[in-house]
């Protein structure tokens, strides 16, 4: 059963208080006056382009990807990076083949399983069938050395990676990439972009991007995907063409009072207001590592990810889980929900309110 779901499934109201560390609570409000006129008569507007309000994509290309030849109309406007992560999934079919970080965001290898690229799940190794887990570890600073990797058609990079948020920012080769594509998936609330890279074009990568982290913007639903002119398919059609299909038929376009508060995300006012609610939120993290250090415990991430990632070396995570949630109430994520290079882990997340990340680390 997934993570997530078994976690819904435990009776959390038996318990008397509980403190909720594993998941977004409340995300911070930026001024978002943009979107106020949406609500009058004469400002509310119906269906947009799916692909996104242009004003939005043209914000959002020369905010984040000036100077890297990435323009507005390459630029997808989305409702949130899972969802586009699905839709890239459509995009690329069944019939190809797949690498991800271990441990990564559970949503690339369920989409990949739901989309039939993978064989069946293996219970000894707890792994699917036909996926290339690139293991992360303490070790190698939870970034897989790329020159072991087995060729896939696919690779998912998460940065930062989510959960441990320690990958480097991506600039890196992969050897034989001929047919490689990788995708790269920003979701850090610290750091903007970017990524990268490879295949028969260098520094050629798509990008799934979303404001949920930095912005705060978790159930606002806003996101997007970059697609560089120059990838094409081996038969030189180009991907964003594809892509562009994918989106019109599976997607009416991102809510416009959402993409309102995009465009004053990235005016220089909703940017400031941002580095603000990221630095709120350093200083929750601060506070949970700082706890779990004094307790002993060695700790990874947190730097650029409001994620802490706990190690307790030789222990299940689920058991840790289940241990924290009975003597102190508090709800955290077992590692092993991010794959089988998770497990000896819990993730806490800095993602919530300072009176309840406060009582938790009483
Ligand atoms: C790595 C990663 N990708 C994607 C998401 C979901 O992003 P969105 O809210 O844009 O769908 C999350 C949320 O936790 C995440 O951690």
């Amino acid at each position: 059963m997934h993570t997530l779901l078994k976690i819904q499934t435990l009776n959390l109201s038996a318990l008397e208080s509980v403190t909720q560390l594993n998941q977004f609570q409340k995300s911070l409000p930026l001024q978002c006056q943009r979107s106020e006129v949406l609500s009058t008569v004469s400002g509310y507007s119906g269906y947009g382009a799916e692909q996104g309000e242009q004003k939005l994509r043209a914000a959002i290309a020369s905010t984040y990807y000036a100077g890297l030849g990435i323009e507005e109309n390459d630029i997808f406007v989305s409702d949130g990076a899972k969802s586009d992560i699905s839709r890239l999934q459509v995009l690329f079919g069944s019939n190809v083949t797949m690498a991800v970080q271990d441990p990564s965001y559970p949503a690339y290898v369920d989409s990949s399983v739901i989309l039939g690229q993978t064989g069946l799940f293996e219970n000894d190794v707890e792994k699917y069938a036909n996926i290339g887990y690139m293991r992360c570890t303490p070790e190698n600073g939870f970034f897989p050395d790329i020159s072991t990797v087995r060729r896939t058609d696919i690779i998912f990079f998460c940065s930062q990676n989510n959960p441990t948020d320690d990958s480097p920012r991506f600039i890196f080769e992969i050897p034989g990439a001929k047919e490689v594509r990788a995708i790269s998936e920003f979701s850090s609330p610290l750091s903007v972009l970017l990524s990268l890279v490879l295949c028969d074009i260098p520094q050629v990568a798509l990008e799934v991007s979303s404001f949920s982290k930095y912005a705060g913007f978790t159930g606002v639903r806003l996101g997007w995907t970059a697609i560089p002119k120059e990838l094409h398919y081996s038969d030189g059609f180009p991907v964003a063409k594809d892509f562009n299909r994918i989106v019109c038929t599976c997607f009416n376009g991102a809510s416009n009072i959402a993409q309102a508060g995009g465009l004053a995300c990235v005016s220089p006012e909703g940017i400031k207001a941002m580095h603000e609610v990221v630095g709120f939120y350093k200083e929750n993290t601060a506070i949970i590592v700082d706890t779990f250090n004094s307790l002993g415990f060695k700790v990874y991430g947190g730097k650029n990810a409001p994620y802490v990632w706990v190690h307790f070396p030789g222990r299940s995570s689920w058991d840790v889980f289940s241990e924290i949630l009975e003597k102190t109430h508090v709800v955290t994520t077992p590692g092993s929900g991010f794959g089988p290079g998770g497990e000896g882990f819990v993730r806490v997340s800095a993602f919530g309110h300072r009176e309840n990340v406060i009582e938790a680390c009483r």
